[in-house]
């Protein structure tokens, strides 16, 4: 299922299969797949499929600082994860999980920003520029000093993805960034991802569940399931396979996409007419009911 090998690929996972430490079976179960420099990359499927356990391979934490039986291949910006230490792929790769509590270790913002390139022994000038720009991307611009513990959990996680992009990386990996924060925090966070996405030459891998951000953020999405890639197209495609999704605990596709296949299967739209994205939806569905008029 993995696409073809190229040169532009930025991530590279050939046959990988992880066990845990004290666990009977493989979580990762033969994964293969390849990221292109600059791809928005999601990822979906049901809980404890492997997506967390895909996302610390990538980091370069399994099997380094987490054990456990790794096989095949992971390499990430040039670099066999196996070969070089986390520290030296956090160059490369950050990494932003689900928990904004968890992450942040600074007790001021700046103090956490400067946490990774003071162990790269960054000079004190570069940094503080640095902490400048990555708060510009989040929009947080002049929160240098603000304590940590009095942001709210949107803006938390919007510091923790600032921290991940200080290094320059050319991977950002997001776990669920917005599964534990409330509407607002959620709507900032991903109003974060847009600009990102939208603006900065970075590929970014996202799992996530909501997937109405994902039809719209992502150029392909993957799905697994018990530690397998099930399957893997551009939202347009992936979201006609209804019958994919229904076979999957807790899995759906976006409500409008599920609306706009049973008219097309009912013969009421043209195939060319389905879009998982809602503002397109919209705009399809309005149309026919006008056409509608005068009948
Ligand atoms: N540290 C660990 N030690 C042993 N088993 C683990 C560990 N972490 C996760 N697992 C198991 O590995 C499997 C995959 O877990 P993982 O967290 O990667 O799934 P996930 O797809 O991220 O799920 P979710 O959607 O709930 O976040 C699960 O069966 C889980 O119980
Ligand atoms: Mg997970």
């Amino acid at each position: 299922m993995a696409s073809e090998p190229s040169a532009g690929d930025v991530i590279a996972v050939e046959g990988l299969t992880f066990r845990y430490p004290v666990g009977k079976e493989d979580v990762l179960a033969g994964i293969d797949l390849r990221v292109r420099n600059g791809e928005f990359l999601g990822i979906t499927g049901s809980s404890g499929a492997g997506k967390s356990t895909l996302c610390l391979c990538l980091r370069g934490l399994i099997p380094h600082s987490l054990g456990g039986q790794m096989k095949g291949a992971v390499t990430v910006a040039g670099r066999r994860t196996t070969e070089v230490s986390p520290a030296q792929l956090g160059e490369s790769v950050g990494l932003v999980f689900q928990d904004p509590e968890a992450q942040i270790i600074g007790l001021s913002v700046e103090e956490d920003l400067a946490f990774g390139p003071e162990n790269y022994a960054w000079p004190r000038d570069r940094i503080r520029e640095r902490i400048r720009e990555v708060l510009a991307m989040v929009r947080l611009e002049g929160l240098e000093t603000r304590e940590t513990y009095s942001l709210s959990g949107g803006q938390k996680q919007r510091v923790a993805i600032a921290a991940a992009l200080m290094m320059l990386p050319q991977v950002l990996i997001l776990d669920e960034p917005t599964s534990e924060l409330d509407p607002i925090g959620k709507e900032e966070v991903f109003a974060t991802i847009r600009r990102l996405k939208e603006e900065r030459d970075i590929t970014i891998v996202m799992v996530e569940h909501a997937v109405e951000q994902l039809a719209q953020f992502a150029d392909r999405i993957i799905v697994m399931d018990k530690g397998h890639i099930v399957a893997e197209d551009p939202p347009r495609a992936l979201f006609r396979n209804v019958e994919l999704f229904h076979h999957l605990d807790g899995e759906r596709v976006p409500q409008v996409a599920e609306v706009l296949f049973a008219l097309e299967r009912d013969g009421l739209l043209q195939p060319d007419q389905f879009t998982p994205l809602e503002d397109e939806a919209v705009r399809v569905l309005a149309a026919g009911l006008e056409g509608r008029h005068g009948y």
